[in-house]
Order: C-alpha cells, then sequence, then structure tokens
C-alpha cells in the first residue's frame, strides 16, 4: 500500500482481483484520483458493500461480481475494454 501510495497521480487502471468490500480499493484512491479501478470478487455481498460506500463512483470504479475459476471471462475484461475506458475519461 505505501508503495502504490507513492504512485500519487500516476494514471493507471487497477485490475482488482478479489476486491472485497473496497478496504483497499477506496484507501488506493484517495491516495490517487487519478486511478481507475476494475474489481471483482466472487462474493456478491462484498460487491454489493463496495458499491455502497460513499466514495463509490461508477466512472472510476468498475465493480462486479466474478469468479475466474469457475465462470467464462465476461465482456467486460474481453479485448477492447481500453476502448470501453477511453469513452469513460473522455
Ligand atoms: C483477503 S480478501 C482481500 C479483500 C480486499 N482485496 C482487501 O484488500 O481487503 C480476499 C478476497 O478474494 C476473494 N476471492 C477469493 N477467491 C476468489 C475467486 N476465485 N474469485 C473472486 N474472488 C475471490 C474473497 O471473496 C475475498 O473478498
Amino acid at each position: 500500500m505505501t508503495h502504490c501510495a507513492s504512485l500519487a497521480y500516476v494514471q493507471a487502471l487497477v485490475l482488482e482481483v478479489g476486491c472485497g468490500v473496497g478496504n483497499s480499493t477506496y484507501p488506493l484512491l484517495e491516495s490517487n484520483p487519478a486511478l481507475r479501478f476494475t474489481s471483482f470478487d466472487f462474493a456478491a455481498t462484498a460487491v454489493e458493500i463496495l458499491k455502497q460506500h460513499p466514495q463509490y463512483d461508477s466512472n472510476k470504479i468498475d465493480a462486479f461480481c466474478w469468479d475466474p475459476a469457475v465462470d467464462e471471462i465476461p465482456e467486460r475484461l474481453q479485448p477492447g475494454m481500453g476502448e470501453r475506458e477511453r469513452e469513460i475519461e473522455y
């Protein structure tokens, strides 16, 4: 976390595997508001709690329920994801 915080204001898209309720997401976003997150967890309740956080912003965090060990790769992670991100950015 300290290392990531040293990257303050570097623009990056973070693929957050096993985001839980956002206990890493929100501190990282606070340390660097330029970050964007694609965050998933197989625990639907955790994702819902993450999305209910007062700092949740769907323009910055794409959070969804997914278990890569079982489920197909969702469309939002297929090639072209960067295009979608650029659409959000501009
Ligand atoms: C140690 S917690 C970390 C949560 C969060 N990243 C944090 O920093 O607080 C690990 C998370 O990974 C999730 N997880 C474990 N296996 C998973 C899988 N196969 N697919 C998606 N999420 C998974 C769990 O539900 C849990 O929320």
